[in-house]
């Protein structure tokens, strides 16, 4: 049990005010303006209001700020780059429960195996002064969530118990501040009594309600996916993300460079993201993975009530009701879906659009900070695309397997993911093959041989190549599909490695003949004992020189003695534009492929790597963690994976 002290209102005020005076911190707490509450920082104690309903937005912008500053960079130098871990101690006053329980949350996230620093610095260096509710928002529906009330979660807990305030001692670190700086009893059992009825009266105030309990909010989402609901209510949305800008659970971010004007210095900078927004998941292709506002804003409620909770055990909606409150047509309160929901069918499978197969990243220092690395070779392959050889200046090896990802920074521009196009090896240099859309791929098209870059990762699972082995492999690429399956195939025609493997069957389809990448290695894997290697082109235009098949890549599939393949031991990987999956599997399947024994690799839009930011999700599963490759068996039935 707590230990509990009391204060008097005017000592509460005292404490307050010497909390000011002590310049190790900066002091935050609500205030009111026009006629709502905002955390800010206070001048002085009577600017204190403890008897707010809700803050417009809550204290998560002091744990991940709206806008960030990351790491600081300067242009001039070749790489010169510093992680901005200047975090001012903080003492923030007036939390409410719901959002001391959002925090929690937000730690599960943000503290797991791959920290983010940022966040953790921050959550160490503050002091949390959490305030029981006295006046409930209008939309609140907190109590029937369970959030109302907390007995931990922060350092000191504030009850108004009429005549003077009950303090609730969270932890070592607030019993220390109340001990330098404040005039407390014990409380006695009149005093603890009052703390219990004040709650009850505050419980009474609450006019929403979410009628199912939260622990069935997940079946009852699952069971409800195709309903109508998401289209008629998103019919009316505006799509300004404004429901979660301001929701203490949703913390998806974007990473952006920024330079200064004189172009010498720079900033990469993170800033809120909101999964409402169409360029959410747009990609440099140009495609977006969540086309429909209906989509974008079922995501925004399979998040909170299935995803999350499938992954971290909670429901990501502490029922604050800003949500509902900045929603202009009234569409966003998860209180009001989900009653309307209630009634409908409940599913037993809530782990129906999740995957949990995380791969374990290698990683160790701070999050979106990249190690130092040299442009070593350049190889121009199309007019489009060129191969980069890059070696890390730390000389480690970069390890990794055929099908991982790395996110390459140029500093002044960004930064962006890149699949490996050399197989693994034990030297520090590695290959990446770029084309050129947009802003980081054309500067990269611009450097030359020893500029300097930053790599992270190496990311994501990879192919399973110890799975493979035994078996035929049938290595299907399309476009750009084919600078990893180089990766893969490379590995797998390699002298050390062919005998473990029997038929290998490489089908390559590029747009246009010029587009053929690796034209040299292809003659090469051609002659390979057991290796049969066929290429196609959609399209040949006039003047064009090729003798080769014309067609989409489905059409090499009659080319291939399909009758001596024993497809059962056949394991299929294939790699290419969103477009050509289904096409491609359906021919697979044709052959009698299974669908366990069928890998594909998808591209998502990605930003952090270690599954923070939220963009690259594919409904419960993120593409960097547990993709890119997946199993098709396992990946099939999620509805985002091939629409
Ligand atoms: C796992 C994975 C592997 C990839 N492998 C390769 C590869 O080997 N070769 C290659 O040429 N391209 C690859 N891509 C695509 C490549 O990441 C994009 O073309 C690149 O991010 C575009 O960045 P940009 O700044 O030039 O374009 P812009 O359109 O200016 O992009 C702006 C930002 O959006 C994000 N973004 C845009 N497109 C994508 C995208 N497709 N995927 C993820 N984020 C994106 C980036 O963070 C980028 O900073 C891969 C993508 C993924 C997800
Ligand atoms: S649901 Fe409401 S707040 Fe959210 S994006 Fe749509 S209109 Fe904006
Ligand atoms: S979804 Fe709405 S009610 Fe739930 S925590 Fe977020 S802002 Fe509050
Ligand atoms: S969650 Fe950020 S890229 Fe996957």
């Amino acid at each position: 049990m707590n230990q509990i002290k009391t204060i008097s209102k005017n000592d509460l005020n005292n404490f307050i005010n010497k909390l000011i005076q002590d310049k190790n911190y900066e002091v935050v707490g609500v205030k009111s303006k026009d006629k709502r509450y905002v955390f800010d920082q206070l001048e002085n104690a009577s600017e204190l209001r403890l008897d707010h309903d809700v803050t417009i937005i809550p204290p998560k912008k002091y744990f991940l700020p709206q806008y960030e500053t990351l790491m600081k960079y300067d242009l001039e130098k070749q790489f010169e780059v510093k992680p901005n871990m200047e975090i001012k101690p903080r003492i923030i006053i007036g939390i409410h429960p719901y959002d001391v329980i959002a925090l929690e949350q937000m730690d599960k996230v943000y503290l797991d195996s791959q920290t983010d620093d940022f966040y953790k610095k921050r959550r160490e260096v503050t002091i949390i002064i959490a305030s029981d509710i006295q006046n409930v928002s209008e939309c609140s529906f907190a109590a029937s969530m369970n959030t109302n009330t907390t007995d931990k979660g922060f350092d000191l807990l504030l009850t108004n118990i009429e005549t003077k305030y009950a303090i609730t001692i969270g932890s070592e670190k607030g019993k220390r501040l109340l001990e330098k700086y404040a005039k407390t009893e014990d409380a006695k059992e009149v005093d603890i009594k009052k703390i219990d009825e004040v709650r009850k009266k505050t419980l009474r105030k609450y006019k929403k309600k979410v009628i199912l309990p939260k622990e069935e909010w997940s079946s009852v989402l699952v069971a409800n996916y195709d309903s109508g609901i998401w289209e008629e209510r998103s019919d009316r949305c505006i799509e300004c993300s404004s429901c979660t800008m301001v929701c203490p659970t949703c913390y998806c971010y974007d990473v952006k460079d920024e330079v200064s004007l004189n172009l010498k210095t720079g900033n990469r900078i993170r800033t809120w993201d909101g999964c409402l927004l169409k360029d959410f998941t747009k990609v440099g292709s140009g495609e977006v993975f969540r086309e429909e506002i209906k989509d974008r804003y079922r995501h925004r409620f399979f998040r909170k009530g299935n995803y999350l909770h499938e992954r971290y055990g909670f429901v990501a909606c502490v029922g604050c009701g800003r949500c509902s409150i900045a929603c202009l047509p009234d569409i966003a309160d998860p209180s009001d879906v989900i009653n309307s929901l209630s009634h409908h069918k409940k599913s037993d499978d809530t782990s129906k659009f999740f995957i949990k197969q995380e791969t374990k990243i290698a990683e160790t220092n701070i999050i979106h900070m990249p190690r130092k690395a040299t442009i070593k070779r350049i190889e121009k392959l199309t007019d489009a695309e060129k191969l980069f050889e890059i070696e890390l200046d730390d000389k480690k090896p970069l390890g990794g397997k055929p099908g991982q990802f790395v996110e390459v920074s140029i500093f002044g521009v960004g930064e962006a993911p890149f699949g490996l196009a050399s197989p693994p090896s034990d030297s520090p240099s590695f290959e990446i093959a770029v084309r050129k859309v947009g802003n980081v791929t054309s500067k990269l098209h611009k450097m030359s041989v020893g500029d300097k870059i930053g790599i992270r990762g190496p990311f994501g699972n990879g192919f399973d190549v110890k799975a493979m082995e035994g078996k035929n492999l049938m290595l299907t690429a399309g476009g750009i599909g084919m600078y990893p399956m180089r990766s893969l195939i490379n590995y797998v025609l390699d002298k050390k490695n062919r005998k473990k493997f029997k038929q290998i069957i490489i089908l390559y389809g590029a747009k246009r003949p010029k587009e053929i990448l690796f034209t040299n290695e292809i003659e090469e894997w051609k002659k390979c004992d057991d290796t049969v290697c066929k290429l196609t082109v959609d399209r040949c235009e006039q003047g064009e020189c090729w003798q080769g098949d014309i067609g989409l890549i489905t059409t090499l599939f009659p080319k291939i003695r399909v009758d001596k393949l024993d497809s059962k031991n056949t394991i299929a990987v294939v790699v290419g534009p969103p477009v050509m999956y289904k096409f491609v599997i359906k021919s697979l399947q044709t052959m009698g492929i299974p669908d366990e024994n069928i890998f594909v690799s998808l591209e998502r839009r990605m930003k952090c790597g270690v599954g923070k930011c939220g963009h690259c999700q594919i409904n419960g599963v993120y593409v960097c963690k547990e993709g890119p490759v997946f199993n098709y068996k396992e990946i099939k039935n999620l509805p985002e994976a091939f629409e």
